[in-house]
């Protein structure tokens, strides 16, 4: 049964990191449902595969090749986007990347490296939005967060600094920006089964530590975020801005004082 609540019909939609694994899946997923969507990536071949792998709605997916790592080219890209789909409803902010290491081992590189595109592409990607969509009436910004914004792991103390930024971001612009009826909110999932986290699902002692600790049991699938992600584009969130939906098969929810029985 088709529900308006969830429609993303006509919706054109600017997917950052639109070429990684969830990047990918997000824009099957809107593609789909009938949104006009612009996949932008840091590779041209990367992007185009995307686009020809989309069988419905092909015609209206368009791309970007563009290194967000600068403020200027998040602009260009904004504006580009708009240009090419004619408006920009709907901005999902996927690009990402991590150096996994110790904290004594982490060079200025590595720091520089993570904060420019997981925190500050975010920031810039979103301010150029803003005119755009506070002209048109309106819009919604979806940001990829993750667990480690709250409860982190040996290695990833860049990573997670940026996306503990991710959630503050989130929660400054939808303050912002809700008298522009823009709605800003984030997802913040536990490790999902992706290429992009397989150095750590695929450590047999990794796997049975978050199979352990996971009250649901497992590790997430990609598929398991996108009911979320299209929940928060789509009016069936119209009075929700600002917040996280952590995805994380209940790791937050406590311990078990009884596993050292
Ligand atoms: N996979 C997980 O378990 C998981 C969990 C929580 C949060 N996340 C977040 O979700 C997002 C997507 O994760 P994924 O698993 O699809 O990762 P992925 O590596 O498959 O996708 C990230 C994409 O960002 C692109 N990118 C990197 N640097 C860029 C730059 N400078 N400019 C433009 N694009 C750039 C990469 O080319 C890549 O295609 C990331 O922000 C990640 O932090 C992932």
């Amino acid at each position: 049964m088709f529900d308006p609540l969830f429609s993303l019909k006509g919706k054109r939609t600017l997917i950052t990191g639109g070429a990684g694994s969830l990047g990918t899946l997000i824009a099957h997923s809107f593609a789909e449902r009938g949104a006009i969507v612009t996949v932008q990536d840091l590779d041209k071949a990367r992007v185009d595969a995307v686009k020809d792998s989309i069988v419905k709605n092909r015609a209206n997916v368009f791309t970007i090749a563009a290194d967000l790592s600068s403020a200027s080219e998040c602009k260009v890209v904004v504006e580009e986007a708009n240009q090419l789909m004619g408006g920009l409803d709907i901005v999902v902010n996927t690009a990402g990347i991590n150096r996994r290491k110790p904290i004594s081992e982490v060079t200025e590189d590595d720091f520089d490296a993570i904060v420019s595109v997981n925190m500050k592409a975010i920031y810039f990607i979103s301010q150029a939005a803003h005119p755009i969509m506070k002209a048109a009436g309106g819009g919604v910004i979806v940001n990829m967060s993750s667990l480690s914004a709250r409860y982190s792991f040996n290695t990833i103390s860049v990573y997670a600094a940026t996306k503990a930024a991710v959630s503050s971001i989130t929660r400054s612009t939808a303050r912002e920006w809700a008298k522009d009826k823009i709605r800003v909110n984030c997802i913040e999932p536990s490790v999902i089964k992706t290429d992009f986290t397989k150095p750590l699902w695929g450590e047999p002692h990794r796997t049975k530590w978050f199979d352990e600790t996971t009250p649901i049991g497992r590790l997430s699938n990609p598929d398991e975020i996108i009911g979320s992600v299209i929940f928060l584009a789509t009016d069936a969130s119209s009075y929700i801005t600002g917040q996280s939906i952590v995805i994380d098969g209940g790791i937050l929810s406590g311990g078990d004082w009884d596993s050292y029985a």
